[in-house]
């Protein structure tokens, strides 16, 4: 079944649908990051793979495809799980891969169920953020890896920096620092913690693309490019998001959080 349009008319727009709908998601540090994320989460053939907010499924289709492993992926919305089944059809990665609707607060699945959990860009825009650092340590096995790229602060920012990101990016609960995101993983239980900070930059983010073939960036162009002449509630809502706030790549970086479980 075709994705639905998100309904426009609301000027809620909600940042995921409108993912959903264009068939693209993103994370901070492009394709170039994922690989890197693979690697220090030692993903191999045999490992057994959870991917919390797979989004469109790009990176566990990969999983799949290039490494050979079992991923399940999930998500809270049905519009991504739709978009992740399509793409797992289209790479020929069914017998591997396998998508669901779930909460990353409450993950459906027994303890100890894979070997490895990562998450690109997700805990971010989860405001209960220990009970979803907590539930991905719990279904990894002992021995495990939980492997997260987040958003973080590098420097405190000001008021008016923090307003501004929530409404560009739709982030509402707060964005750790490091030693907050540290105190999260500590807290459900992951030592031998590995991080790897990153500011902005304009090549690794060009990586994006990498993951999605011409027929998904068309999709994506035409699609937002369609909303954007049919729909004014759209146009006010990419209006208000046209300028990112000044600085706030000084600010705003990522990180790469690895911890044995
Ligand atoms: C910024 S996107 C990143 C998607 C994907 N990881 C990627 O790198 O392309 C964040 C994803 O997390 C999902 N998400 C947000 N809150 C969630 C939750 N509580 N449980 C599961 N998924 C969630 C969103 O629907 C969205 O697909």
């Amino acid at each position: 079944m075709e994705n639905k349009k998100p309904k426009m008319a609301n000027p809620e727009l909600s940042y995921f649908e409108l993912q959903a709908y264009v068939g693209t998601t993103k994370h901070m540090g492009g394709f170039e990051t994922t690989k890197e994320l693979i690697e220090l989460c030692h993903i191999g053939k045999d490992t057994y793979v959870l991917e919390v907010g797979c989004g469109v499924g790009a990176t566990a289709c990969y999983l799949a495809k290039k490494h050979g492993c079992r991923v399940v992926g999930v998500d809270l919305l049905e519009g991504m799980i739709d978009r992740s089944n399509k793409r797992a059809q289209k790479e020929g990665v069914t017998n591997r891969v396998e998508f669901r609707v779930a909460d990353a607060q409450n993950l459906p699945f027994e303890d100890a169920f894979f070997d490895v959990v990562i998450g690109e860009s997700i805990l971010t825009f989860i405001r209960d953020k220990q009970r979803a650092v907590s539930e991905c340590a719990r279904v990894a096995r002992p021995g495990g890896y939980v492997g997260l790229n987040e958003e973080l602060w590098l420097e405190t920012p000001a008021e008016s920096l923090v307003k501004q990101v929530r409404h560009v990016w739709d982030i509402k609960p707060d964005i750790p620092t490091l030693e907050g995101w540290m105190g999260l993983l500590e807290g459900a239980g992951l030592g031998d913690i590995v991080v790897q900070t990153y500011r902005f930059d304009t090549r690794r983010e060009s990586t994006q693309v990498q993951r999605y073939g011409f027929q998904d960036m068309w999709r994506m162009f035409y699609r937002t490019l369609f909303l954007y002449i049919k729909n004014p509630a759209f146009r006010k809502y990419m209006a208000e998001r046209r300028h990112l706030p000044k600085h706030l790549f000084k600010y705003l970086g990522y990180a790469m959080f690895v911890g044995k479980r």
